[in-house]
């Protein structure tokens, strides 16, 4: 069971690879006016915000991804000190193996020596004891709660009992004394679910709405019978999943993820409500088929180019930023409410 975790891991990182990134998360329908009187410094931008008591540089984390084989202790240490020396946070991939094996746990512990944010991961249907180890396995800062159950659907050996999370997960938020981030993993939270999960007392949600990483296909991807091309669409595009859970509540601290991968995408999430953004797929591309310095020259010039949109924008830091107006148009448009 313990080699199998491990196996489908490298799988999913090999598989990511491949996959076909066709599907959108609308950030193209978002329109921004240029400001031809910017009356900004551009060497005085300030990109930093407040997250989890740490003052970091940019509304930018590293999110879930690996941990449990050799490749993702590789991966994990890389990932970790780029975003130590960028002071941005990072999260794991899920910790399940970690709890089951001494040996894997290590691909996870070891970012316990890096000074920066460290948040952990499980899945929804995970008891308390094992959050409570997850979150001490790292030394976290907070602890996202997975939603997968379109990768467990298409997952050959995935789990098919969905039942019981929103109960477990109100459980969790009155027990444990680590901030909980809950993020869905590339299938967007609805507006539906959004509600459901603030009302429970949620303060921290990760939309990861589609049109990046698609698991559907990763999954599709391992098991050569099956063929789901049908569903390589299915999802709550990144764009609407934020706009519709910042039309609920002002407070909830909303990470805008799921298809971030440039600067622009950046500032268009957090300018439609995100406080902050994550992205897992891009940075892995760049080191995996790059290297180390590709993925931290990426990561280091996501900070400049921010700088650049919000030059060409005239805010000079990001409550600024959160404040410029927008419009939407096409798809987008007819999809918010
Ligand atoms: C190889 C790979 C492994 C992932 N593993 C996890 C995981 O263990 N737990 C989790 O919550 N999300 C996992 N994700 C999902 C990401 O955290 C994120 O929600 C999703 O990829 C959308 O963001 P992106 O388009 O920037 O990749 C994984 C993503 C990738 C690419």
């Amino acid at each position: 069971m313990i080699s199998k975790r491990r196996e489908r891991k490298d799988e999913h990182i090999e598989n990511y690879l491949k996959t076909s990134g066709h599907n959108d998360p609308l950030f193209d329908d978002i329109y921004l006016d240029h400001n031809s009187l910017s009356d900004i410094n551009f060497d005085e931008i300030d990109t930093s915000i407040e997250f989890l008591g740490r003052k970091i540089s940019m509304p930018l984390m590293v999110n879930a991804m690996t941990g449990g084989g050799e490749l993702s202790a590789d991966i994990n240490e890389d990932l970790s000190s780029i975003c130590q020396s960028l002071n941005i946070p990072m999260a794991v991939g899920s910790q399940t193996i970690g709890l089951e094996d001494e040996e894997a746990s290590e691909s996870f512990t070891l970012i316990k020596e890096k000074d920066l944010v460290r948040i952990g991961n499980l899945g929804a249907e995970r008891s308390l004891e094992d959050f409570k180890n997850a979150a001490g396995m790292i030394d976290a800062h907070a602890i996202q709660i997975h939603l997968n159950v379109a990768q467990e659907l298409f997952m050959p050996e995935g789990d098919k009992d969905f039942r019981g999370y929103y109960d477990n997960i109100k459980n969790l938020l009155s027990q444990l004394d680590v901030p909980i981030i809950v993020k869905e993993t590339g299938n967007g939270l609805s507006k539906e679910v959004s509600k459901k999960l603030i009302g429970a007392g949620v303060k921290y949600l990760d939309v990861s709405g589609s049109g990046g990483t698609n698991f559907i296909e990763i999954e599709d991807m391992r098991d050569f019978v099956s063929d789901y091309k049908e569903f390589y669409n299915w999802g709550v595009p990144t764009a609407k999943a934020i706009i519709d859970a910042r039309s609920l509540s002002k407070d909830v601290f909303i990470i805008g993820s799921g298809g971030i991968k440039t600067a622009v995408d950046m500032a268009k999430a957090i300018i439609i409500g995100a406080d902050m953004t994550a992205l897992s797929g891009e940075a892995l591309r760049y080191l995996l088929l790059g290297s180390y310095e590709a993925c931290l020259d990426y990561l280091k010039d996501m900070n400049k180019r921010l700088k650049i949109v919000m030059a060409l924008l005239g805010v000079k830091n990001i409550a600024e930023l959160k404040k410029v107006d927008y419009k939407l148009t096409g798809r987008l448009k007819d999809l918010v409410d």
